[in-house]
C-alpha cells in the first residue's frame, strides 16, 4: 500500500516516463506551474476532449460548440468583473521575499480562511504567530490579480491593454449577440467550449492540479429565470454521469455546496465536485448558477442589448446561466489517480493504469511474438493495419521480450495486447489463424479468430 506522498510520486514518474506529461521549459530549468503534454498525454487529453464534445455537443439538440480568442481586451474583462476582483490573497516572507498565499498558510495552521478580508487575513497570522515555511516573518496581506497581461502592438496606452482569458466562459458571454444572430436557438440552449485559460498563481502546486496555463471545458446553459433549479440539478446529474463515463472513482468524487461568503462574484449557487486527490479533498469541477451576471454587465459596459425574447410569449429578458465548468487537466490527474493500481502477477508486483477503454491512449498493442521470423512479423503488421485502420489509436510493439510488452501496455493503460505468435502461423493454411489476446486487469489470455477481430474489439472497446 502507497502512502498519499509515494502515490503522488508514483504518478508523477510514470507520467515523465512513459511520455504522458513533461514539466513546460525542463530544458532551460522549467517554468513553474507549467506543463506539456507529451505523446500519450496528449492522445489521453484528446480523447477526453472528444468524449466530452460527443456527450454535450453531438449528442444534443440543444448546445453549440465555440472556439473563442484566448487573448482578451480590458474593457471585456472589466466588465466581467475580472480585472476589478479576480485575485488571491498574497503575502511576503519578509527577509526572503517569497510570495505565498496567506489563505493556504492559514489552513496549513488549521485555521479557517473562508469568508475572511483580506485585513483579517493579516491579523489573523499575526494573532497566531505564523511565520513563512522558511520560519520567517510574515508582511502584510494584499490582493493579487491573478490575471497574465499582454500588450497589443506598439503602443503602450490603456486601449492596448490585453490579457489571456481567465476562464473560457467569457469568451461565450461576449459572443451572446453573434450566436443569437447567425444560430437563432431558441431557449434553454448551451454554448460549449474547451480552451486554454491562464491564471498567474503565487504558488503553483501539485503537479498539473494548481496550473498557471490550463484548460478547460465549459459550457454556459442559458435559460429562463425561472427554469434555474431544475436545470441545475439535471446538470448535477450530467456531471455525475460525465465522471462516471471517464473512469473517475465515484468512490472519490463528493458534491460539496459552497456558502455565499466563498462563492465567486457571479454566482447565486455553486456545487463543487471535490475529488480525494493524494494531496486532500479539492475542487474538481463547479456547478455554479450565474444569474444574468454576466450578461448585464456586458450589456452595460459594451452598450448592446444582450436579451431573448420568447417567440410564444413575447417576453423579453436577459436570460440566466448554469454553468458546468470542468478542468481538463484536473480530470486527468483524477482519471490517473482513480486508474493507479498495483498488484503481484506471477509472483511479481506490477502496476498498471486501469483506465477506461475510452480514455486509454492506445486501446490495443499488437506484437509479433518474436521479431526474427519474417512470417511473423508480416502476419503481425497485417493484423496491426487492419486494427489501426478501424480502431485508430493502435501500438505497435516488438521491444524486448513479450513479458516486457505486457509490463510497459500495462502501465499506459493499454486494454488488450494482441500477440501473433507460432500456433498463427500453424493455423494461417487452414483459413482458420488465431492471435492470442491478453487483458490488461486479469493478464489472462484468450484466442480469437483473425477474422473476428474487428468485433471483438467493436464489443468491448464500447464499454
Ligand atoms: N468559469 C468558471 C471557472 O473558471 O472557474
Amino acid at each position: 500500500m502507497n502512502t498519499d506522498e509515494q502515490l503522488m510520486e508514483k504518478i508523477i514518474s510514470l507520467c515523465k516516463n512513459r511520455g504522458f506529461i513533461f514539466q513546460a521549459g525542463e530544458l532551460y530549468g522549467g517554468l513553474s506551474g507549467i506543463y506539456d503534454y507529451g505523446p500519450l498525454g496528449s492522445l489521453l487529453k484528446n480523447n477526453i476532449k472528444n468524449l466530452w464534445i460527443k456527450k454535450f455537443v453531438e449528442e444534443r439538440r440543444d448546445t453549440y460548440l465555440l472556439d473563442s480568442a484566448i487573448i482578451m481586451g480590458e474593457k471585456a474583462l472589466t466588465a466581467s468583473g475580472h480585472v476589478g476582483g479576480f485575485s488571491d490573497p498574497l503575502v511576503d516572507d519578509v527577509k526572503t521575499e517569497k510570495e505565498y498565499r496567506a489563505d493556504h498558510l492559514l489552513e496549513d495552521a488549521g485555521i479557517n480562511p473562508e469568508g475572511m478580508s483580506i485585513d483579517e487575513m493579516s491579523q489573523a497570522l499575526k494573532d497566531n504567530n505564523i511565520l513563512s515555511p522558511e520560519g520567517n516573518k510574515l508582511g502584510d496581506v494584499r490582493e493579487f490579480n491573478l490575471m497574465l497581461k499582454t500588450q497589443l502592438g506598439s503602443s503602450s496606452d490603456s486601449s492596448s491593454t490585453a490579457y489571456l482569458r481567465p476562464e473560457t466562459a467569457q469568451g461565450i458571454f461576449v459572443n451572446y449577440k453573434n450566436i443569437m444572430d447567425s444560430m437563432h436557438p431558441k431557449l434553454p440552449f448551451g454554448v460549449a467550449q474547451i480552451g486554454k485559460a491562464y491564471r498567474n498563481e503565487i504558488t503553483p502546486r501539485n503537479f498539473i492540479f494548481r496550473l498557471r496555463e490550463l484548460e478547460q471545458m465549459e459550457i454556459e446553459y442559458f435559460i429562463h429565470p425561472d427554469d434555474w433549479k431544475n436545470q441545475f440539478d439535471y446538470w448535477r446529474e450530467e456531471m455525475n454521469e460525465w465522471s462516471e463515463m471517464i473512469g473517475i472513482d465515484m468512490n472519490k468524487l463528493y458534491e460539496v455546496e459552497i456558502g455565499e461568503e466563498d462563492r465567486a462574484h457571479y454566482s447565486e449557487r455553486t456545487i463543487d465536485f471535490e475529488f480525494d486527490y493524494s494531496f486532500g479533498q479539492k475542487e474538481l469541477f463547479g456547478l455554479a448558477y450565474r444569474g444574468d451576471y454576466d450578461l448585464k454587465k456586458h450589456a452595460e459596459y459594451a452598450k448592446a442589448k444582450l436579451q431573448y425574447t420568447d417567440p410564444h410569449r413575447g417576453e423579453t429578458f436577459v436570460p440566466h446561466v448554469i454553468e458546468p465548468s470542468m478542468g481538463l487537466d484536473r480530470t486527468i490527474l483524477a482519471i490517473l489517480t482513480s486508474a493507479y493500481t498495483e498488484d503481484e502477477v506471477d509472483g511479481n508486483t506490477r502496476s498498471y493504469l486501469a483506465l477506461k477503454p475510452n480514455v486509454a491512449p492506445y486501446k490495443i498493442a499488437v506484437s509479433p511474438l518474436v521479431k526474427n521470423k519474417e512470417h511473423i512479423v508480416e502476419k503481425a503488421n497485417e493484423v496491426f493495419g487492419i486494427l489501426k485502420a478501424e480502431f485508430g489509436n493502435v501500438a505497435w510493439d516488438d521491444n524486448g521480450n513479450v513479458g516486457k510488452r505486457y509490463r510497459r501496455q500495462d502501465e499506459i493503460g493499454t486494454p488488450f495486447c494482441v500477440v501473433v505468435d507460432y500456433d498463427t502461423l500453424d493455423e494461417d493454411h487452414a483459413d482458420f489463424a488465431t492471435v492470442s489476446i491478453r487483458h490488461r486487469d486479469t493478464a489472462e489470455q484468450e484466442r480469437i479468430s483473425i477474422d473476428e477481430l474487428k468485433n471483438y474489439f467493436k464489443e468491448k472497446l464500447s464499454l
